[in-house]
């Protein structure tokens, strides 16, 4: 059985969930993050949570040498790769460093392994890879078409993990493209922190109805939406943590590399989030509408039936529980890991 699995960006937020969905599965996570977009606190947290000592690292994928050493010192069977940069708008004004962590790091991780002997990898992709819909509920064999720097580098990396493991037979990859992951843990005490401003809509929702902000932006209500503004595929991250358990089984069985979505297959609007979210937290969420964002589309939602068919798994939380874990996260850390 793969056992002992490095969790690159294990202190992010889909990747502390999944550590501890993997302990409660019986693997071992080792966590290497270079805490650039998270906090060392996630890690405690989740020691406590787990009661359990999980080794963390300190450093960046694009130390190649430090990523073999942890994959050698820890005796590592597989890698989750979480560790990147996601945020859609910000990968419009700094492309080269969007290349460089997503591509260039996957690039060195990938080297680590090879140099090690490390030949299975789950990688965390995501659904920008389709681009504008040509026909939904989305399916994997959709065509891809990025329309931004971050979507092109999952892409990119998509392609490098297919062409490595065309010359390297031993090589398997299982290539994951979330939609909307939002939620927290039920315990409360790990969940979403983002740096500044929150480029998503969950958390932004969730700092204007603890306080921390005075309003949310909707971005455009005349799409053609039964409520004109934009749908989109929610899923709670434990669902989505539970997958990645589900994931490596499979590769660890299957002699095949794969690519599936995670999603649920439901699409909810802006104003539908905002009055489940207003109903899970008893708050009201005060909201202006602006003009469209550049680039964001009327409708966007999964396929899941083939994460089903293939990895025995499919979301199991409902819009009302993301609200209600995604609440009682921010209430219970209004200034999320600070202090
Ligand atoms: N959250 C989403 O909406 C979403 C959707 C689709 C795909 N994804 C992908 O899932 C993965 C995890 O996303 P998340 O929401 O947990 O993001 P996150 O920012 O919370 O987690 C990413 C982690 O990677 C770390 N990291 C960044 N650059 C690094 C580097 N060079 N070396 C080592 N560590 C580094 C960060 O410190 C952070 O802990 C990302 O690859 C993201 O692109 C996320």
């Amino acid at each position: 059985m793969l056992r002992t699995v490095l969790v690159t960006g294990g202190a992010g937020y889909i990747g502390s969930h999944a550590c501890l969905a993997l302990i409660k599965a019986g693997y071992d996570p080792i966590i290497l993050d270079n805490f650039s977009n998270s906090n060392a606190v996630a890690i405690q947290r989740l020691r406590a949570l787990c009661q359990k000592d999980i080794p963390a690292i300190e450093g960046d994928i694009r130390d190649t040498n430090l990523c073999a050493k942890a994959l050698r010192d820890y005796e590592c069977d597989s890698v989750i790769h979480f560790a990147g940069l996601k945020a859609v708008g910000e990968s419009q004004t700094k492309a080269l460093e969007y290349y460089d962590v997503n591509l260039v790091g996957s690039h060195s991780l990938l080297r680590a392994m090879q140099d090690v002997g490390v030949n299975r990898i789950i990688f965390s992709s995501s659904a920008t890879v389709y681009g504008v819909p040509k026909a939904l509920p989305l399916k994997e064999n959709h065509p891809l078409a990025p329309t931004n720097p971050y979507g092109q580098t999952k892409l990119a990396v998509e392609r490098l993990l297919s062409d490595v493991a065309a010359s390297e037979a031993n090589l398997k990859y299982g290539i994951l493209r979330y939609f909307n992951p939002v939620g927290a843990d039920s315990s409360s005490r790990i969940g979403e922190d983002p740096r500044g401003v929150p480029s998503n809509l969950m958390p932004f929702i969730a700092q204007v109805a603890v306080g921390r902000r005075e309003a949310l932006m909707v971005f455009g209500n005349d799409y053609d939406t039964p409520d004109g503004t934009g749908v989109r595929d929610y899923i709670h991250v434990s669902d989505l943590a539970d997958a990645h358990v589900k994931a490596l089984e499979k590769l660890e069985d299957s002699a095949e590399s794969f690519i599936v979505n995670l999603g649920t297959g439901k699409g909810y609007s802006v104003l539908d989030m905002i009055e489940a979210f207003a109903s899970a937290s008893g708050q009201s969420i005060p909201y202006n509408i602006s003009n469209r964002r550049v680039g964001d589309v009327a409708v966007v939602y999964s396929d899941p039936s083939y994460a089903e068919k293939l990895l025995g798994w499919k979301a199991v939380r409902e819009l009302d529980d993301m609200c209600r874990d995604h609440w009682a996260w921010q209430t219970a850390n209004p200034r999320g890991y600070e202090k």
